[in-house]
């Protein structure tokens, strides 16, 4: 499959971008990211355009680069604003700049026609600077290609079998989920609330709960790059208030943005926030701890199956059932969304699949 352009990917943590070059590849294309004099995150195809020097190996002078080869200097926008040797700079000398926007604690970059970028909302992760959350982060390289982030990701099942002792337990492989499809807007949620449930270490340390949990997961992805876990844990039978508000719960949202790197590899960024223990540093230290490896747990089966996939012969076919209903289709609509087919997309109308 190809990748879906003309989308907002994440490229980075905020935290990640300051006064060095820093490099990344998004979608196969290699760019330079740097925060200018007055602290905007600027974005740069990493290629010079006389001897495709990469600009990140290069250095800043101001807002601008100087090419680390032979002196071609660029300024914010990608334009080269002097040349060695000769007064004028030729005029098609400039590298491609990429729009981006800071929010959510993410850099997000546009890939694909620029002028498209204003006309796409970007999905949003309040949680992650809201000040009534705590948040742990961090991003694994994947050496597997995204889909198989996305296919692990819809499916929770997997909990059972590749994370048990940390936030897998039996009823979640056993309990089944409900599925439905927003056409019109392209969002995939996947429900799976049980009512009864063993409780995992992961929420039985952070949270102090000792005993049997009700717990819910509402899976929310924004094909292609922001996929939302909102999980809710609480004391066995305790539900939210008839007026909606919940206060006996703890609540986590588990935040993953995933963003092509190349054909077969993945920047697969984490974040977990939740809004109990938010000054507790132990909490937090636990969260990221184990989160991180659960994370860990992914990337060692999926980096397997991206070499198992790639040893295969062409024309193997896989074997879905029920639980790979919310996967089915974000395949399916990542697959319109690589075709540029977004007309297809509209009046289709809601669809739900109970799986
Ligand atoms: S390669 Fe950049 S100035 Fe020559
Ligand atoms: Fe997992």
């Amino acid at each position: 499959m190809t990748f879906a352009r003309d989308q907002w990917y994440v490229a980075a943590y905020g935290h990640e971008i300051g006064r060095d070059l820093f490099a990344r590849t998004i979608l196969g294309e290699p760019l330079v990211f740097y925060r200018s004099e007055a602290g905007e995150v600027v974005a740069l195809a990493d290629r010079c355009v006389h001897r495709r020097y990469p600009l990140s190996e290069s250095r800043l002078e101001g807002d601008t680069i100087v090419c680390g080869y032979h002196g071609f200097t660029y300024d914010r926008a990608g334009a080269c604003v002097s040349v060695p040797g000769q007064a004028r700079v030729p005029r098609t000398a400039r590298v491609a700049s990429y729009p981006v926007v800071e929010q959510d604690s993410f850099v997000w970059v546009w890939i694909g026609e620029r002028d498209r970028a204003d006309r796409t909302p970007i999905p949003r992760a309040p949680w992650l600077v809201d000040p009534g959350y705590a948040t742990v982060c961090g991003m694994e390289p994947l050496a597997a290609r995204y889909e198989l982030l996305v296919d692990n990701l819809m499916d929770l099942s997997h909990e059972t079998y590749l994370h048990g002792g940390y936030i897998g337990t039996p009823e979640v492989a056993d309990t089944p989920t409900t599925t439905e499809v927003d056409e019109d807007d392209g969002i995939i949620y996947v429900s799976r609330h049980m009512a009864d449930a063993a409780c995992p270490p992961f929420y039985a340390k952070s949270t102090g709960i000792e005993g049997r949990i009700t717990r819910w997961q509402d899976i929310e992805y924004h094909p292609p790059c922001l996929y939302l876990l909102h999980s809710r844990v609480a004391p066995v039978g305790v539900l939210p208030e008839a007026d909606g508000s919940d206060p006996h719960a703890f609540h986590v949202e588990v935040v993953y943005a995933i963003t092509p790197e190349t054909e077969h590899s993945t920047h697969d960024f984490w974040a977990v926030a939740r809004d109990f223990a938010v000054d507790d540093q132990e909490v937090s230290d636990f969260l990221r701890e184990s989160n991180r490896t659960v994370v860990l747990q992914d990337v060692t089966a999926l980096d397997l199956l991206e070499r198992v996939i790639q040893a295969e012969p062409a024309g193997y076919q896989e074997l879905s059932i029920n639980i790979d209903t919310g996967g089915l289709a974000a395949r399916r609509i990542l697959k319109r969304m690589a075709a540029g087919d977004r007309a297809t997309a509209a009046g289709v109308g809601t669809t739900a699949a109970g799986a």
